[in-house]
């Protein structure tokens, strides 16, 4: 193979490995469609409804539903790539193994690094809604807020958000102990979710003035798509259902299924909270407020007790994203770490706990620092800049692997190809578009950082490499280790 030739880790390899390699043994299918559909809801469904809607109305105004619809979108067309490729490749590393095994393993690194963007940063920005609304629960349970020098960090006027800290480092116990949250808890996490979002819908119908709506989109679309983007944070999360193909009964069918559920319920969900909210006060009045929902149920109501009500939700359903977005960023290090391109310590499991300890504790320790010290708007900035990259892979992914792999088992198939993955491709610009610039500087250094890590340590200790060395100096013994190796005869590593 020549040097430059991307190592490209095959569908079958990846699969071959998943099923004996992951926590020392093979998981367990035990996952359905609704235990995956609830995983889901639980992953999307979060601070960006609760928290970010007030953002996304901030730009967007009363149009805001339009800028949900476009995000909607954009995350469908994705989706449908993310539904065949998770069909064909039901393994747990997620846009990470799509890469690894269509566009090689320098591509697979760079989304496994914005993948600590998808994910590792966002549980520091969900984290930090999470802090908004407990407060607001404080304030409605016992009439006492955090003082906000120990409730925001120093961009919003605070010194440390330790609310934040302190979810994440909750988080990150439960994890360690292997309590991913019960099948049944992560049921009733989501059920909890849909019930207060539809009782907030039906509080704020019930004031629900047409003239509120107007002027409909007064930031023109400029606005629409500044909106979009920041809408597009509320919808990340669905492609954490592949992370769990390891763990899914009948995962060819199942995973594109749940995907789908999940993006077409959180669609209805968002476009009823919007319209519902805007309609009862206006968009000025819930334009960047924090704990915009609570705030609108107050109103409405006139006392503090739906307020608080709606806070108790949030508390909840947030909380249960960080778990789930968290247990996502471990489980992607575990697989880039099987794979040698990040270290060792990532994919060790407690033989006490069958869970990666050191793994949680570190991505627990990182990303509670922005949390701690940044707002709220930079890190969803670089959250959603950084899944929409993803996304555009996923769906460049899924033309290449088309290509190269055409007999490859896939019980879905993107409908209209190639015509949706290139929509894809093209909304995840559009939206990347709409973060500004800011972002894209941000993102530019990231990816460069990304690259130079790369460079200095995942190629030379990337066990796909170290294989093709050893093949190249035994000579006949190189092709299985090829793309078009077959992964039960290669799932052995050297050094695992
Ligand atoms: N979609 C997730 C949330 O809104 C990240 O919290």
């Amino acid at each position: 193979m020549p040097p430059s030739a991307p190592r490209i880790k095959s569908p079958q390899r990846l699969i071959a490995e998943s099923g004996a390699d992951l926590e020392g043994h093979g998981l367990k299918r035990t996952m359905g469609l609704f235990q995956l559909v609830c995983f889901g809801i639980g992953a999307i469904v979060g601070t960006g409804i609760f928290v970010g809607l007030s953002d996304s109305v901030a730009e967007a105004g009363p149009a805001v539903v339009v800028s949900f619809v476009l995000a909607a979108i954009t995350c469908v067309f994705t989706a449908f790539s993310f539904a065949e490729l998770g069909s064909a490749i039901p393994v747990s590393g997620s846009s990470y193994s799509f890469a690894y095994a269509s566009l090689g393993e320098r591509v697979a690194f760079l989304v496994g690094w914005c993948l600590l963007l998808e994910y590792g940063v966002s549980v520091s920005a969900v984290a930090v809604g999470w802090s908004q609304y407990l407060n607001e629960l404080l304030d409605s349970l016992v009439g006492w807020q955090l003082p906000a020098a120990l409730s925001a960090g120093p961009a919003d006027g605070g010194v440390v958000n330790l609310p934040a800290v302190v979810v994440i480092l909750l988080a990150a116990t439960l994890l360690v102990r292997g309590v991913r949250e019960s099948a049944r808890a992560t049921a009733a996490m989501a059920v909890l979710k849909i019930a207060i979002l539809v009782i907030f819908c039906a509080v704020g119908f019930s004031a629900f003035r047409d003239g509120n709506l107007s002027p409909f989109a007064g930031h023109g679309v400029a606005g629409i798509t500044a909106g979009a983007s920041v809408a597009f944070f509320s919808y990340i999360g669905f492609d954490a259902i592949t992370t769990a193909g390891e763990e899914v009964r009948n995962p060819r069918r199942t995973i594109p299924l749940a995907i789908l559920i999940c993006i077409g319920v959180a669609t209805l969900l968002y476009g009823a909270v919007a319209l519902s909210a805007i309609g009862a006060l206006g968009g000025d009045a819930v334009a960047g407020k924090p704990a915009a929902l609570s705030l609108v149920v107050d109103q409405v109501t006139g006392s503090a007790v739906g307020g608080g009500i709606i806070a108790f939700g949030a508390v909840v359903a947030i909380a249960s994203v960080v778990l789930a977005v968290m247990y996502g960023q471990t489980r992607i290090l575990m697989s880039m770490s099987r794979d040698g391109l990040v270290p060792g310590v990532f994919e060790r499991v407690s033989p006490k706990s069958a869970t990666p300890v050191a793994n949680t504790w570190i991505v627990a320790a990182v990303f509670a620092v922005p949390a701690a010290f940044s707002s709220l708007d930079a890190v969803v900035g670089l959250t959603t800049i950084g899944t929409l990259a993803i996304m555009a892979v996923v769906n460049i992914a899924v033309m290449v692997l088309r290509r190269r792999d055409p007999e490859l088992p896939r019980s879905f198939r993107v409908p209209l190809y190639p015509l949706s993955p290139v929509l894809g491709v093209g909304f995840c610009c559009y939206l990347i578009w709409g973060t500004g610039w800011t972002t894209w500087v941000q993102f530019a250094v990231f990816l460069a950082v990304g690259a130079l890590v790369y460079a200095l340590y995942g190629r030379r200790n990337s066990r796909l490499g170290q294989e093709e060395a050893v093949g190249a100096g035994s000579g006949p013994a190189a092709p299985p280790l090829t793309r078009t190796g077959d992964g039960a005869a290669v799932a052995a590593r050297p050094g695992g």
